[in-house]
């Protein structure tokens, strides 16, 4: 079986990613697609008509999951499917790329191989994930709600005072929390997840190589700080007779700054989101939430800052912490990550394996034990999560051919 007569059309690619990229422009603030806002719910509505388009058989699940199937013609229609995807949501601000790459590369793929004439042994299926980012709290939610991996009342807890939760905007649009269980598929549906991304990172751009074989993904905490002061009238309180929250804060973050900076390179941390109530220029800040990322790929040395992290919090006056969520890091299939190898050295396309420290949705699949592969392409300035994110049109297409590619070699081996 030639595997090259599966040709994706870089036109195609190109024109899907312009399109979706209008679906929450912000202003020109890049993107502002967060999860189940009105510009997503628009995107799937739009994504959900391309996957009918493409053939396949679309679903939408209790999380808001799409889910478009692509049944074997000659295999059962029932039988254990490969699963590509990505998510269609963006942080706040963010850019064109981030998850959209994969989601239309993997419609691409899709494509591909239905207009080749091949009869694939084995189901297809194109998944795109709700709310990967964490706008909401925690983030890779569609994929552990797909495996029931939330945790106790997820779906009604926000990362800061007024701010909505999953609950909220599930039941928005139509759909009852109540209800999530509904989503929950067994691993043994699944012979494989392979995802399609962009890098945001600079290596593969640095290096000239247009596509990257991802090994593993790091480990990931998140957390959430609170520190309380007393609230007051900013003219007329001394300086020495306040409590101001933020002035509190402020100490935190630079000796947590501190902290991770003297635990060397293998691991990196960032606050990135402050809260100050009330906010209000002539208020002495009363209250601070601020959201804590911490990330390495020694598990041990994210233990060891993390408590730190606790020590400096706990000797603030009035400061806690609670964890927000904890990811354990995760090693791809070596089975894929060779699929992956053979499908480039048949192209003549160089790549390059590499560890991955941003999540996804891929992290999730090893949990089940379901063999998961990245795909990685270079983003110009290895830049992500702002406007300024970019790609090569052609490293696009790449990324999406050797997807096909994999995509088809693995549907034969599996039935071996
Ligand atoms: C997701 O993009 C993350 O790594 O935060
Ligand atoms: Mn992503
Ligand atoms: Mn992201």
């Amino acid at each position: 079986m030639d595997i090259t007569t599966v040709q994706i059309q870089e036109s195609r690619l190109r024109q899907d990613l312009l399109d979706l990229a209008r679906f929450g422009e912000d202003q020109g603030r890049g993107i502002t697609r967060t999860a189940l806002n009105d510009a997503d719910l628009a995107a799937r509505q739009w994504f959900k008509e391309r996957m009918r388009e493409t053939g396949l058989k679309v679903y939408e699940d209790a999380a808001a999951n799409l889910i478009g199937r692509m049944d074997s013609t000659v295999g059962p229609t029932d039988g254990p499917c490969i699963a590509t995807g990505s998510h269609i949501d963006t942080v706040a601000q963010g850019g064109k790329f981030d998850g959209a790459l994969g989601i239309c590369a993997s419609l691409e793929a899709l494509r591909a191989i239905r207009e080749s004439g091949l009869s694939l042994p084995c189901p297809l299926e194109l998944l795109v994930f709700t709310d990967e980012e964490g706008s909401h709290f925690a983030g890779t939610f569609g994929s552990r709600a797909m495996f029931n991996l939330l945790q106790e009342g997820e779906m009604e807890k926000s990362r800061g005072t007024g701010m909505t939760n999953l609950a909220q905007d599930l039941k928005r649009m139509g759909k009852d929390p109540q209800k999530i269980g509904q989503v929950v598929r067994s691993p043994s549906e699944f012979r494989a997840f392979l995802e399609v991304h962009i890098e945001q990172g600079p290596v593969l751009e640095s290096m000239g190589i247009p596509i990257g074989i991802v090994e593993g993904i790091v480990h990931l905490g998140r957390y959430l700080v609170r520190v309380e002061g007393k609230t007051g009238h900013a003219g007329t309180t001394p300086m020495h007779l306040r409590e101001d929250a933020l002035v509190k804060a402020a100490g935190i973050i630079t000796t947590v700054n501190e902290a991770i900076l003297s635990a060397g390179p293998e691991i990196v941390g960032t606050i990135g989101e402050l809260r100050v109530h009330p906010g209000i220029i002539n208020v002495i800040p009363g209250e601070v939430e601020m959201a804590l990322d911490l990330r390495s790929v020694k598990e041990a040395t994210l233990a060891s800052v993390k408590k730190k992290i606790v020590e400096i919090v706990h000797s603030t006056d009035k400061a806690k912490i609670e964890t927000i969520i904890t990811k354990g890091g995760v090693k791809m299939d070596p089975g894929i990550m060779e699929a992956i190898e053979l499908s480039c050295r048949q192209r003549g396309i160089p790549f390059h394996r590499l560890w991955s420290g941003a999540g996804h949705d891929a992290m999730t699949f090893p949990t089940q034990h379901i063999p998961t592969g990245m795909i990685f392409i270079p983003c110009v300035g290895g830049k992500s999560h702002c406007p300024d994110e970019a790609i090569r049109c052609e490293d696009a297409a790449t990324g999406a051919q050797v997807l096909a590619d994999t995509l088809v070699r693995m549907a034969f081996k599996a039935e071996q």
